[in-house]
Parts: C-alpha cells; sequence; structure tokens
C-alpha cells in the first residue's frame, strides 16, 4: 500500500471447473482497477491464477481417468485461454502446483511450527469431502454438511492445527478500526457476526492415505497441506516472498484482494490471521462482490445455463462484455444476467452514448475544420460549464476507484458524455459555419474533442479496445495520454474514428436470443446437437495384441488397428474384467480423435467404449464382421 505502487487479485479459480462469467467478472474488475492505476504511473502487480490441489482437483482428474497434474496443466489453459479474449492484463499468473509456491507454504508452516504456532492433536469431527473441511456437532444439519448439504462423515485422527483463536480478538480490533477493511459495509457486519461464535483452531493437514495431491508438510510427511491454507499463500508468493525480498517489500501488503461474498469468510478469517500471526503486514482491503445469475438461476459448475464468456465475446464484442458486466450491477451487489438487459445496454449507452457523441464530434471536426484541431484562445460560460464537469468527472472517477465503485465510476463518465450530447444541442454548431461565427465554431468543436478526449481516456480500462480508438485520434496531440483537461493547441489533425458500436437492430436481437434459448435449451437437458455428436469421432477398432500395464490394476494396454499406416496403443481400464488374450481379434469401438494422455508413462491414443452396469465394464461390439477404421455413426 503506497501511493507508487498498486496490488490487487483475484480469488485464484479451482480448476476443476469450466471458466463462467462468475470467474469473468471478478477478473474484469481488477483488471479494470489494474489498468486505471497503471494510467495514473502506478507500479501494479495484478495477480490471478488457478488453486491446483485437494480433494476436488483429485476426485474430477480420477473421474477423467487422467493424473492430476494432466488435469491441471489441461483445466487451467482453459482460464489462461479465457483472460486472453478477455483482454485481461494480468501481471503474474500463479498456479498452486508451481515450484516457488510450494516452497513459500512449506516456509510459512516452518516459521508457524517453530513458533509453535501449529500443533497437532487427535481430532474427532465430521468431515464433509466435497468442502474438505470439518464440522462440530453443532454445527451439522442431520449429518450433513451446513453450506453444501452433502453427508459427512464422522473421523477421528492426527492432525495439525493452527492457532486461529487466539487472534480472534485482535481481528474484531483490526475489522472495527479499519473502515475500508471489508467492503461493502454491509459485509463487515456479517464477518464480525461470525466471530462473535467461538472461533476454533484450523486444522491444516490431511493425512495422505486420504489425500495425496497436496503441498508435504515439512515437518511431517505424512500429511498434505489443506488446499485453503496453500492457495491463501498465492497471494504472497506473487509478490514474491521468499524469491525476491526488494519486490516483496514494494508489493506487500496488497490493496485490494477481490473476492466472491462465499469466500469473504476464509479471507477475513484464516489468512488475516495466518499474516498476524506470521508477522506480516495486513492487506488494506478485502472486496466481496455479489453473486451472478442468469435469467434468475444459479450458475452451475458445468455451465448448464451459465453463460459461457467467450460466446458472449464472439457474439457481442469483448468491451461490451467487460462494459456490462461493471456497469449493470453496483460492485458488492447480487446481478442478474439477462440478455435483453445486455442488448438494450449496447444500443443505448454503447451506440447512442458514446458511440455517436464520438462520431458526432469527429465528423463535424472534418467538416467545418479538415481534420484539425481548430485555433481555441477562449472558453465562454457554456464551454467552462464542460471543462467543469469534465475536471470534476476526473476527481470522482478517481475517488470512487478508491471503493471499487465501477458503476458509479460509468455513471460518471456517462453523465460527461449526456451533458456534450446537450451542449451540442443548444450551441447548434451547425448554425456557426459562416464568417461571423467560425470564430465561435471553433472553440465549441475544440470543447468538445478535448472532453472527449477525456472520456476516451476514462473509458480505457472498461473498454481498452474501442476506447483506446477514441484516445489514438488524438496521438498527433503532446501529451494526449494525459488525464487533465488541456487547451488543444490548433491544426494539430485528428484521426478518424470508424463506426465504434454499430446498433444491434430487432431482426439481429431476435437471432441472437434464439440462439441463445436453443444452447441454454441445450443445456438445461443435456442433450447435445447433431453437430455436437460429429464432433467425435468412432471408429471400428481391431485388437491386435492386449497385455496388463505392470503394477496397475485397472490397465490393459492393447495395440488397435484402426485402418492407419500403424496401430494405435490405446489404454483401457478393464483388468478386472478381461484377461488380455481373450481381447485379441476382438472387433471394438475406437473413439479416434480424443486428445492423447500419458497413464503410467504409456501415451493412450484413444478410448474403447465400454458398456456399463452396476460398475461393471463390458465391451462394445459388433452385430456383423467390419473392416477396421470404418466409420461408426
Ligand atoms: N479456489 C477458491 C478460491 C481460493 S482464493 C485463495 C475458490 N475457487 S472458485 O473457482 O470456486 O471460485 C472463485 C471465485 O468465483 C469466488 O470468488 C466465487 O465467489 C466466484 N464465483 C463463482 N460463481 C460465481 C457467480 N455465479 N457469480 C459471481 N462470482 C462467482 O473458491
Amino acid at each position: 500500500m503506497s501511493d507508487t505502487t498498486f496490488t490487487i487479485s483475484t480469488p485464484i479459480y479451482y480448476v476443476n471447473d469450466i471458466p463462467h462469467i462468475g470467474h469473468a467478472y471478478t477478473t474484469i474488475a481488477a483488471d479494470v482497477a489494474a489498468r486505471y492505476y497503471r494510467l495514473k504511473g502506478r507500479d501494479v502487480m495484478f495477480s490471478t491464477g488457478t488453486d491446483e490441489h485437494g480433494q476436488k482437483v483429485e476426485k474430477a482428474a480420477t473421474e477423467r481417468g487422467v493424473k492430476p497434474q494432466a488435469h491441471v496443466d489441461e483445466f487451467c489453459e482453459r482460464f489462461k485461454e479465457l483472460w486472453k479474449k478477455l483482454n485481461i492484463n494480468y501481471d503474474v499468473f500463479i498456479r498452486t502446483t508451481e515450484e516457488e509456491h510450494k516452497k513459500v507454504v512449506q516456509r510459512v508452516l516452518q516459521d508457524l511450527f517453530d513458533k509453535e504456532e501449529i500443533y497437532s492433536a487427535t481430532y474427532k469431527g465430521w468431515y464433509c469431502t466435497s468442502d474438505e473441511r470439518f464440522w462440530t456437532d453443532k454445527d451439522i444439519i442431520d449429518k450433513a454438511c451446513p453450506d453444501c448439504g452433502k453427508p459427512v462423515e464422522e473421523i477421528e485422527e492426527k492432525n495439525y492445527f493452527f492457532k486461529m483463536s487466539k487472534y480472534r480478538d485482535w481481528l474484531v480490533e483490526h475489522i472495527n478500526t479499519h473502515e475500508s477493511f471489508i467492503l461493502p459495509k454491509s459485509r463487515k457486519n456479517e464477518v464480525l457476526g461470525f466471530l462473535k461464535k467461538d472461533l476454533e483452531d484450523l486444522c491444516i493437514s490431511r493425512p495422505k492415505k486420504r489425500l495425496s495431491w497436496g503441498i508435504p508438510l515439512p515437518f511431517d510427511n505424512e500429511y498434505v497441506t489443506y488446499v485453503w491454507f496453500d492457495a491463501l499463500l498465492n497471494y504472497i508468493t506473487v509478490t514474491g516472498y521468499n524469491q525476491d525480498e526488494e519486490k516483496h517489500r514494494k508489493f506487500w501488503p496488497a490493496d485490494h484482494h477481490l473476492v466472491g461474498k462465499d469466500i469473504l469468510t476464509t479471507h477475513s478469517v484464516y489468512w488475516m490471521t495466518m499474516l498476524k500471526a506470521a508477522g506480516m503486514d495486513i492487506p488494506g482491503n478485502l472486496f466481496a462482490h455479489g453473486w451472478w445469475t442468469v435469467d434468475g438461476k444459479k450458475m452451475s459448475k458445468s455451465l448448464k445455463n451459465g453463460v459461457d464468456p467467450h460466446w458472449l465475446a464472439d457474439t457481442f464484442g469483448v468491451d461490451e462484455v467487460r462494459y456490462f458486466l461493471m456497469r449493470e450491477v453496483p460492485f458488492g451487489l447480487d446481478g442478474d444476467f439477462s440478455l435483453k438487459n445486455f442488448i438494450m445496454r449496447i444500443n443505448t449507452d454503447l451506440a447512442n452514448d458514446i458511440g455517436n457523441v464520438t462520431s458526432r464530434i469527429i465528423s463535424m471536426t472534418y467538416k467545418y475544420f479538415d481534420g484539425n484541431t481548430p485555433e481555441c484562445s477562449h472558453l465562454n460560460e457554456a464551454d467552462e460549464e464542460i471543462k467543469k464537469k469534465t475536471e470534476e468527472a476526473i476527481q470522482e472517477v478517481d475517488d470512487l476507484y478508491k471503493e471499487l465503485a465501477f458503476s458509479k465510476i460509468l455513471n460518471a463518465v456517462w453523465d460527461v458524455i449526456s451533458t456534450l450530447n446537450k451542449y451540442i444541442v443548444t450551441q447548434e454548431p451547425w448554425k456557426l459555419n459562416n464568417d461571423e461565427g467560425k470564430e465561435r465554431l471553433g472553440q465549441v468543436i475544440s470543447t468538445c474533442l478535448e472532453a472527449l478526449r477525456i472520456v476516451g481516456i476514462l473509458a480505457t480500462p472498461f473498454m481498452p479496445e474501442k476506447s483506446r480508438k477514441i484516445v489514438e485520434a488524438f496521438s498527433e496531440v503532446e501529451g494526449y495520454q494525459e488525464l487533465v483537461w488541456k487547451t488543444l493547441p490548433g491544426g494539430v489533425p485528428i484521426q478518424k474514428v470508424e463506426n465504434l458500436f454499430p446498433r444491434i437492430d430487432d431482426k439481429k436481437t431476435e437471432k441472437i436470443i434464439e440462439e441463445f434459448m436453443e444452447r441454454e435449451k441445450t443445456e438445461e437437458e443435456n442433450v447435445i446437437t447433431i453437430d455436437d455428436f460429429f464432433k467425435t469421432e468412432l471408429k471400428v477398432g481391431l485388437i491386435l495384441e492386449a497385455e496388463k500395464v505392470p503394477k496397475s490394476k485397472k490397465l490393459i494396454k492393447t495395440k488397435v488397428d484402426v485402418g492407419e499406416d500403424e496401430p494405435r496403443t490405446i489404454l483401457a481400464g478393464i483388468s478386472e474384467y478381461y484377461e488380455p488374450e481373450d481381447l485379441v481379434n476382438k472387433q471394438v469401438i475406437v473413439v479416434a480423435n480424443l486428445k492423447p494422455v500419458k497413464l503410467m508413462g504409456i501415451e493412450s491414443q484413444g478410448m474403447l467404449l465400454c458398456g456399463c452396469e452396476e460398475g461393471k465394464l463390458y465391451l462394445a461390439s459388433f452385430a456383423g464382421n467390419l473392416k477396421p477404421g470404418s466409420e461408426v455413426r
């Protein structure tokens, strides 16, 4: 926290989810703030990443039949791809499976252990596998997890605990004495309410026999680190803790951790007490934003009814998506995504307001001054009003960024736009294009151009591409990227700006809504289209060879002729049901365009289809004798 740097983070996302607009929301918000502070000349550290350890990830990998590392490598890319598409300019993308991070986690654990902030004890409690946490008798409801509702199991085992309870009073005091520590303010009471109950010590280990996919405890190799203890420490790994102390001192403590409301407790209670115990500085602010629903329905993990951000960006444009998410709902409140509202905002706020005012001003500059800035040595009262309004907006926006009030920031910018539109109407520049009017016309156009330049700069963090086009129109003006009102020098060429935001007419709206409904229906009913089906290439295969994979209980390695030059190596998890020799010469159905995966060090180049009854697998085959490589449809 300093006037020269700015540190902001998003949560790190679990890699068992396909990224949806909920994830995009936080990441866009952090990107907007980071872009603004870069523009203000600060040295920015904006981090995001993926949370790759823990039971959920291990389970997701097992279900897909791949190793956890292969699973996380693949899913992490989905987040990176989306951030690239949405023009997210992060400084660090952290993955918790990286070596540097593992070292940070182990160092902090060892430090806390040495300081006797961590102790071991036998614990008896109710364990929720889904949430990966213990509950006490009084927490559970009908032997189910109070958070996710799934059944809990009673477990008694030795574990390691962090002395979180002893920091309760300090934390309450910190929250009460730091006004902006938890924002929005309404969330502060929620955390204080939670702290009114007895705060227990935090179990920070999981026995390896139950979960191996985690960072080993440095002081007991039989255990791995609880996933939240591991994940929260990402925030100091990204600032260079344990690797680059100078960088760490520069960027720590963070200015803002952005989190969804569901993970405010883990951040405000676990993370802050961890930092306190480790003797580290406390971040300036935790901002808990609300949750998005889609047409009133909860967004599900599998993207069923979760709006696909790729589709939105492809259909409407990246800047449009970024603008809508930041404008539609005050940051901190829940919001509902409705396509109709989205299209309405594109047509009003973007096409009618900012798009229209830009093309109006630039075309007047071309019409009356051949595309050059007019001379302007004097501003009259009306022009001064515009200048004042714009300067006030610059200040207001700066204040609002401190509270991350994104929608209010956009309101302030759009206020300038609407004042500017009214100004054009009242000044009637089209009536001034004559000998007596020419000087005044120059003042009006000059005022309009300068206000437009500032509007462009203020809109850039939200809509980097389209706003850049506005700002770049002024690239021949010295200091054109400066966020201060200046009287433009005369005779400087201004670039033309294409139609920034074309209107979406009724016909197109209808078509898009139809496509959207079709997607929703498909996702809701869990049906796929014929096109989806044909993405899977199925072929007739003939098993030429088969052998057990050493040390594997399930895998058989087969060589399968699928009509290509070389037979393919395909691994199948059927060793419990078939002897290898019984498989030779069997005709099978092969999924031929599956991305190869390595299992037990062997690359599998496809998949054999099986029927499954009561957990037992039966290879699928044909009634007739078909040529290897024939299509299956
Ligand atoms: N891995 C943890 C965070 C660890 S941070 C040290 C996690 N991951 S998550 O992928 O499940 O969720 C990440 C973020 O996405 C959370 O802030 C959560 O609130 C947010 N969202 C998930 N669904 C959302 C919506 N429908 N709407 C808005 N944000 C939502 O929790």
